[in-house]
């Protein structure tokens, strides 16, 4: 549910202040001031200028009980012809490891506020139906009946649980605040968390089959509760938030709270927020592990998730960007409560949203299908988080399969990736490399024709392993390769290897029928010496893996 974004003088100037910015504008790099002769960019990576881990929960998903993500996207039962591990569906097992997806958050969005997780526990036969939250919106309204309408109840905790461990993520659970008790809320930490044998609870869980202890460490209290959570003004929700995380009972389990953060650019519901929680007691704020901030960039005017003018193209990608300087406007709202940063952000989600008319099936609400430009939008905005590895400790995209800028696709027995997928897999070695500051000298994209102002004509980020170093670059021209003379300050590159995502229809996308029309290629490198030439194509996303000297 998005909200008025940033004024536009107002991001332009924090996005110079970020990362991919002109190096003219950067202070401290005198001695990177001599022009490239042979290349029209240079990337110049600062090995001792190190920003912080690349958490892996920096590449964390987001699953909502939501048109066609539980329902027929993850969940297809234990009956079912289509092929599965106890009901979950196999093919989206076997994709989801190949990106060591760290964290999976669940089961909402605004579903959570209406969620009772006694409703899926216990025998799956006997669990009552209960109408889903999103029943009144108009893209379901005249919809057939079914689980996206009146929810079974077939997937429940265990069943998540069960999910993250084959794909080996952590859970992270949305508890509801707006139609629940904070008694509910410590009653499912206690379900999920207890030893077996100590509770009746437990002995719930263990029932079921799960006699280990879930150990779920990630809580969020509450979603978007400025809106579809409750409404609640920013004092109220801090009282709220006190309420239901005081005393919780943790099982040996280091609980970490994620509180319900802005949309987007609302600094005052943080500032607020963050002013009232602490307002008796500074030592509150250790109760906030994340601040959930939530952005989408969504299309305007009058294309979809296909069809689109390269205009359009050019304006999704500029909302994009604007992620960088909203971290940065949050994280100074933050620090007027919390100087030394203890609380860091949780943008758990963020996406590109479309207007509908591309969902493989009508009752997949907001279900789109993502093309290349999606595809550009993952690889921008997961360097960013890189950028700010030291401020973002998780970031969920939205949603994981058959909803806004999925993954996957699936339809009963039909399956694809999309090629969102293909950048998460690229852009895997990253976790736990360092992230490193990175200076890209390369003249923004031209404003004009339709195009806005702000979008660099390079980005990307560098992480450090060991010698091991990954960069990738996002070409966000639709028409024009740009090449950029690539230097790493201390040291030169033994070997590389290069991973390429394009295609030269920025509409490309994948489909049931056609499944590889997008997918990522592999290409040789020249390396050998100081610094390398490297040519990145129009509208693609690049990973080159450097080995250093
Ligand atoms: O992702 C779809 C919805 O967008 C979520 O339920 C909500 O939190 C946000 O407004």
């Amino acid at each position: 549910m998005a909200r008025q974004l940033i004024p536009r003088r107002t991001f332009v100037k924090d996005a110079v202040m970020g990362g991919a910015a002109l190096w003219a504008a950067r202070p401290g790099l005198a001695s990177l001031r001599s022009a490239p002769a042979a290349a029209e960019a240079r990337i110049e990576i600062l090995p001792d200028e190190p920003i912080g881990v690349i958490s892996p929960d920096l590449y964390g998903h987001f699953t909502e009980h939501i048109g066609g993500v539980v329902y027929d996207g993850i969940w297809v039962g234990e009956n079912s012809p289509v092929p599965n591990i106890g009901g979950i569906r196999k093919a989206l097992v076997d994709h989801m490891r190949r990106i060591k997806p760290s964290v999976v958050r669940w089961p909402g969005g605004c579903f959570a506020d209406s969620y009772n997780w006694r409703d899926g526990i216990g025998p799956r036969d006997k669990r009552p139906r209960r109408t889903n939250f999103w029943v009144v919106d108009n893209g379901l309204r005249n919809a057939p009946d079914g689980p996206q309408k009146y929810d079974p109840n077939a997937f429940g905790t265990n069943e998540f649980v069960r999910f993250c461990r084959l794909i080996g993520a952590q859970p992270y659970l949305a508890a509801n605040l707006r139609s629940a008790s904070s008694r509910d809320f410590y009653e499912w930490v206690e379900y999920c968390n207890a030893p077996a044998g100590r509770t009746t609870l437990s002995d719930q869980r263990a029932a079921a089959g799960d006699t280990d202890p879930f150990g779920v460490r990630f809580w969020g209290v509450g979603n978007e509760s400025w809106g579809c959570g409750g409404n609640f003004t920013p004092e109220e929700y801090a009282t709220e938030f006190r309420r239901f995380t005081a005393w919780v009972p943790d099982y040996g389990v280091p609980l970490a709270f994620i509180g319900s953060g802005p949309s987007g650019d609302d600094v005052d519901w943080t500032k607020k927020f963050f002013a009232h929680l602490t307002e008796r007691d500074k030592g509150l704020l250790g109760l906030l592990y994340g601040w959930g901030m939530h952005y989408y960039c969504g299309t305007s005017g009058k294309g979809q998730a296909i069809d689109f003018t390269e205009d359009d193209w050019y304006a999704l990608l500029a909302k994009a960007v604007r992620m960088e300087p909203l971290i940065l406007m949050q994280w100074a709202a933050m620090a007027e409560t919390d100087p030394k940063h203890r609380v860091r952000l949780a943008v758990d989600e963020w996406g590109a949203w479309h207007r509908a008319g591309t969902e493989v099936d009508p009752t997949y609400l907001f279900g789109q299908t993502s093309t290349m430009r999606d595809a550009l939008i993952a690889g921008l905005t997961l360097d960013i988080f890189n950028r700010h590895a030291d401020k973002v400790a998780m970031a969920n995209v939205a949603q994981l399969i058959n909803n806004l800028h999925s993954l996957f696709l699936a339809r009963e027995d039909k399956f694809t990736t999309t090629p969102n997928f293909h950048v998460f897999e690229m852009y895997a070695a990253h976790h736990g490399g360092q992230s490193l500051r990175t200076v890209f000298s390369v003249p923004a994209i031209a404003q004009g024709q339709g195009r806005e102002a702000g979008l660099p004509g390079l980005a990307g980020s560098a992480s450090l392993r060991g010698k091991d170093l990954v960069l990738t670059v996002v070409n966000p021209h639709a028409k024009e390769a740009r090449e950029a003379e690539i230097a790493v300050r201390g040291a030169s590159v033994k070997s590389g290897r290069v991973r390429v995502l394009r295609s030269d229809d920025i509409h490309a996308h994948n489909t049931f029928e056609a499944p590889h029309a997008v997918e990522p290629a592999d290409g040789a490198l020249k390396t050998g010496g100081a610094s390398l030439v490297h040519r990145f194509p129009a509208a693609s996303v690049t990973r080159l893996e450097l080995t250093l000297s």
